[in-house]
């Protein structure tokens, strides 16, 4: 019997301060777990960190650091394709051929843009630009899956209206990608505030669960991690966001079912809950950085992953874009 051909999975991360358990569960987790169905292509999106001001010396730490992270969660080579953005210049040249048939009023509507830009003084070109350089990212590789936390939903459906544009105006060129968001772990919020997202950008103690924490910090901010006063266990995100918040972390991690999770928990109190979420976070959590710590040690590994990585992806996208070439009128 001969089996259908692997379908392809692109997705990214950017490398900007530090990877924490809803870049877990929303994205790598699953990536893992998926990864021998597909052919898979990871990449660490530093062009994307540039829309926002970083440090040099932290950004070029920080690209190794999530590369490092990648593996440590289980991504393994043998399926998977690891490599940075920026070295391979297809990225943003797509991205310029895409910009032109891309309307404004598209990225205008992003609610991220909105979000990120309300929060700055002066804006760049590059954060109004930002899902263009995404949607390069994904069709260049005749990606058919972009697994992805719930926030960059939007993003990926930008990527496709792009896509069929372009398909429409040039003859096909592109593969339309499809989402792919998980059940559990799509939308981690702050454990000090569950009516934000926990993000990467919040420094404050007690706001994420980084990878990288000892265990005793993840067990502290879990252990004081903002509920409220009706004492009762239920997915309920709308009365009780931290309760729910807590549930699904566990429900991400562990992979029961809401119903095992309530059996499991009723009739403990909110005590009870926290020290079995911080006993399951620091479970999954200590392999992996166990596992990192060591990858650290010869930093050379990590830099040898990366070219390969992007030797291994580099033919892929400079074909997909000569034909975006050709189909434009660039080349013949
Ligand atoms: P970023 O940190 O923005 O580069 O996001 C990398 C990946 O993690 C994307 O797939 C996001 O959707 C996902 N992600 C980021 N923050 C969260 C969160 N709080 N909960 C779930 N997924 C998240
Ligand atoms: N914008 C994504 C985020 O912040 C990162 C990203 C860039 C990405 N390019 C991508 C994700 C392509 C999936 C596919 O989370």
């Amino acid at each position: 019997m001969t089996h259908p051909p692997k379908k392809r999975v692109f997705s990214g991360i950017q490398p900007t301060g530090n990877l924490h358990i809803g870049n877990y569960l929303g994205a790598i987790k699953n990536w893992a777990q998926e990864q021998h169905k597909y052919h898979n292509v990871f990449c660490i999106v530093d062009l994307h960190a540039l829309t926002l001001p970083q440090d040099p010396a932290e950004l070029y730490r920080s690209i190794r650091q999530v590369a490092m992270l990648y593996l440590a969660c289980g991504l393994d080579l043998e399926h998977c394709a690891i490599f940075v953005q920026s070295h391979i210049p297809a990225h943003a040249e797509l991205t310029w051929l895409l910009n032109c048939v891309t309307p404004l009023g598209w990225l205008e509507r992003m609610t991220q843009y909105k979000d990120k830009s309300a929060k700055q003084e002066s804006v760049s070109t590059g954060l109004l630009d930002y899902p263009v350089l995404m949607a390069a990212d994904i069709i260049l590789y005749d990606t058919h899956y972009v697994p992805v936390g719930e926030d960059q939903k939007q993003h990926v459906e930008l990527t496709r209206d792009i896509a069929i544009r372009f398909n429409n105006l040039y003859g096909e060129t592109f593969v339309v990608p499809d989402v792919l968001i998980p059940k559990a772990g799509a939308r981690v919020m702050g454990l000090d505030d569950p009516t934000a997202k926990m993000s990467k950008s919040i420094d404050k103690q007690g706001h994420a669960l980084r990878l990288l924490d000892p265990p005793n910090v993840l067990k502290k901010s879990i252990m004081r991690a903002t509920t409220d006063s009706l004492n009762r266990i239920a997915f309920d995100p709308v009365e009780q966001p931290g309760v729910f918040n807590l549930l699904n972390i566990y429900q991400a991690i562990t992979g029961q079912s809401e119903a095992q999770i309530l059996a499991e928990f009723s009739g403990g109190g909110y005590g009870n809950l926290k020290k079995r979420v911080a006993e399951a976070v620091v479970a999954t959590l200590e392999p992996i950085q166990q596992r990192y710590h060591e990858m650290a040690q010869d930093p050379g590994y990590i830099e040898q992953v990366l070219q390969a990585g992007a030797d291994r992806v580099r033919p892929i996208a400079e074909r997909r874009l000569l034909v975006a070439q050709k189909n434009l009128g660039l080349r013949k």
